[in-house]
C-alpha cells in the first residue's frame, strides 16, 4: 500500500509521522519504505546525510526500472528502508506515473513524505491513500481548502491551546481525522537528538493507529 502524507503548510509534522509511520509498519511486516520527496528524512530518522542519488535522480534518469530504484534504497534500520531525496530538479512527465506503480509493485508498505504539496506528491497521493498532516491552524486550513488533492484524512497535530480542535478541522475540510497526535517536547528532543525512531514513543505509536 502507498501512503503519502503532505502538508500545506512548514513546520505541521509531516516528516516526523511519516518517519514514525514507516517505522512501525517495518517492525510488523519486516519491510518498509520511506520516499522523502523533501530531503528532511535523514536528520529526522537519525542518520548521515546520503551523498548517493535518490528518486529525484530516477526521475531524471533514463532507467526508470523498479532495480533501478531499489539500488538507491538504504537501510536505516532491519527491514526499513529509505529512498533518499537526491538532487534532480527536472524530469519528464512521464515519470511521476511510473514512480507510483513502481512503488505500489514493491508489494510493502511505503510511506511518502511529499511535504509541502508538489505536483510529484500530488501524483503519488493520486495513486495510493493521500493523508493531510495539518496543525489545528486557521491559515493551514484556509491553504488546504484550495489545495487540489483529493485527502482520504487528516493527521491532526495539535499543540495545546489552540482555538480550533480536530472536530473543526474535519468539519472545515469534510474529511475524518484518522489521528491526531499532542504535541509533546519529549518527542521534539528526540527529534532534535537523531532519537525519533531508536526510542518508543508508546504514546505516539498509539495515536498513530488509524495511520499504520
Ligand atoms: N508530536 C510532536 N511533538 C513535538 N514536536 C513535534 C511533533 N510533531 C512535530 N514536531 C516538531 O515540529 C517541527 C516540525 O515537524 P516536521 O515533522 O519537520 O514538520 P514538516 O515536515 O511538516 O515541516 C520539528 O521540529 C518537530 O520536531
Ligand atoms: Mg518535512
Amino acid at each position: 500500500m502507498l501512503h503519502t502524507l503532505w502538508s500545506v503548510k512548514g513546520g505541521s509534522g509531516v516528516t516526523l509521522v511519516s518517519a514514525v509511520t514507516a517505522a512501525i509498519f517495518a517492525r510488523r511486516s519486516g519491510r518498509a519504505v520511506l520516499v522523502d520527496l523533501c530531503g528532511d528524512q535523514p536528520a529526522a530518522l537519525g542518520i548521515a546525510e546520503p551523498s548517493s542519488p535518490g528518486v529525484r535522480d530516477w526521475l531524471a534518469s533514463t532507467d526508470g526500472s523498479a532495480q533501478a530504484l531499489e539500488r538507491l534504497f538504504i537501510q536505516v534500520e532491519p527491514g526499513l528502508w529509505l529512498l533518499p531525496c537526491g538532487t534532480a530538479q527536472e524530469w519528464p512527465e512521464d515519470r511521476q506515473p511510473q514512480l507510483a506503480r513502481v512503488l505500489l509493485d514493491l508489494g510493502c508498505d511505503v510511506v511518502v513524505d511529499a511535504g509541502l504539496i508538489t505536483d510529484l506528491g500530488r501524483s503519488l497521493a493520486s495513486a495510493g491513500r493521500s493523508l493531510l498532516v495539518t496543525r489545528p491552524c486557521y491559515l493551514a486550513l484556509r491553504r488546504a481548502t484550495s489545495a487540489r488533492v483529493q485527502a482520504d484524512g487528516v493527521v491532526v497535530v495539535a499543540d495545546t491551546g489552540r482555538a480550533l480542535s480536530g472536530a473543526d478541522v474535519a468539519a472545515v475540510l469534510g474529511l475524518s481525522v484518522v489521528a491526531s497526535i499532542e504535541v509533546d517536547p519529549a518527542i521534539a528532543r528526540a527529534v532534535d537528538a537523531g532519537l525519533l525512531i531508536r526510542r518508543t514513543h508508546k504514546a505516539l505509536e498509539r495515536s498513530l493507529r488509524g495511520v499504520a
